[in-house]
């Protein structure tokens, strides 16, 4: 039986502006999906994922190899195809179907922005082969983990599964359909407190609203874009440098920015500013927006319960320096 967990990460700055070719900064957190696999002798796959709510689903390998979900209702088989993908790219990888029990917890909201659905692939995948007794070199789990999301989703950057299968802070630069990930060291640690609200849009929906303004409106909304890309590097700067008062005042420009795109909501503008009224260094919103998760460059216990006042749900974290890794194995 092997036990594996992967990091969900944040983007500290250049969400939306990094489909247009900016950069963007993203951070890996001490927020995991951990995922137990054992293998059994009678063919059957069995995942249970409460927290993706997939709770006692089963599934089976057909006479072709393919893997069939018995169940197939609304969020629930959303969540289950990147398991089921991870599972038949894993099988392919070792060229071996053989039967598992797979049991799925996540510490982080899911479908919130913090690369959970990554998270699952890349630790799903990572887990089989580990039970199997065989190994995979790093970059090769990223691009099978991608490909989960690319299957999944239709399209689908490289930045989480990248971010959850090698942790640490990546400086991401788009190229064509691809994206060169940087890893960047900081120069102090960066302590962040999460607040996320239930999301009103999803990520597809937003970067197509901000499409169509930047479509229409290209004059007013190139110099946001651009002017987000010139903050994600100052903001990487500031982050080798350890200048965390610099980074908190690039996030708010960064935010005043998402909030000009359209992408924050009031939920999202409480909780930012709730948090810097409450002493955070800097704050902002965290991924694609329409709700979901902000940021506030902070560790104090004011800044948590402010969010918290506001209506939001708070999570902790810091950096995760690992990745993917195996954390027990008997
Ligand atoms: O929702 P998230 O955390 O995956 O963030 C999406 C980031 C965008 O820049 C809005 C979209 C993208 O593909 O980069």
């Amino acid at each position: 039986m092997v036990t594996v967990r992967a990091p969900g990460k944040v983007i500290l700055y250049g969400e939306h502006a990094v489909v247009y070719g900016e950069p963007a900064l993203a951070m890996a957190i001490n927020k995991y999906v951990y995922v137990t696999a054992r293998a059994r002798s009678d063919g059957k796959i069995n995942i249970n994922a409460r927290d993706l709510r997939l709770a006692g689903i089963s599934v089976t390998i057909s006479e072709n190899g393919d893997i069939i979900a018995r169940t197939d209702y609304g969020a629930v088989i959303s969540a289950l195809s990147y398991v089921k993908r991870a599972v038949e790219l894993a099988m392919g990888y070792v060229d071996k179907k053989v039967g598992i029990d797979l049991e799925i917890r996540s510490e982080m909201p899911v479908g919130a922005g913090l690369g959970t659905s990554a998270a699952v692939a890349v630790a799903t995948i990572y887990a089989y082969i580990k039970e199997l007794g065989y190994d995979i070199d790093k970059r090769e789990l990223a691009r099978l983990a991608w490909q989960v999301e690319k299957d999944v989703q239709g399209s689908a950057s490289p930045t989480d599964t990248t971010m959850a299968t090698f942790g640490g802070i990546m400086f991401v630069k788009p190229e064509g359909n691809n994206a060169v990930m940087e890893p960047v060291r900081p120069g102090t640690n960066v302590p962040l407190i999460i607040g996320y609200v239930p999301r009103v849009s999803t990520t597809k929906d937003l970067v197509a609203m901000v499409r169509r303004k930047y479509e229409t409106m290209r004059d007013v909304i190139e110099p946001i874009i651009r002017s987000i890309g010139l903050i994600t590097r100052k903001g990487r700067e500031a982050l080798e440098r350890g200048d965390l008062e610099l980074m908190g005042v690039l996030m708010n420009i960064n935010h005043g920015l998402l909030d000009a795109l359209g992408v924050s909501t009031r939920q999202l503008n409480e909780m930012v500013y709730a948090a810097r009224n409450a002493g955070a260094l800097g704050s902002k919103l965290t991924g694609a927006g329409g709700g979901g998760c902000m940021i506030a460059l902070s560790d104090k216990v004011e800044v948590e319960k402010a969010i918290e006042l506001t209506g939001g749900s708070v999570l902790k974290a810091v950096l995760d320096i690992n990745g993917v890794v195996v954390v027990s194995n008997d």
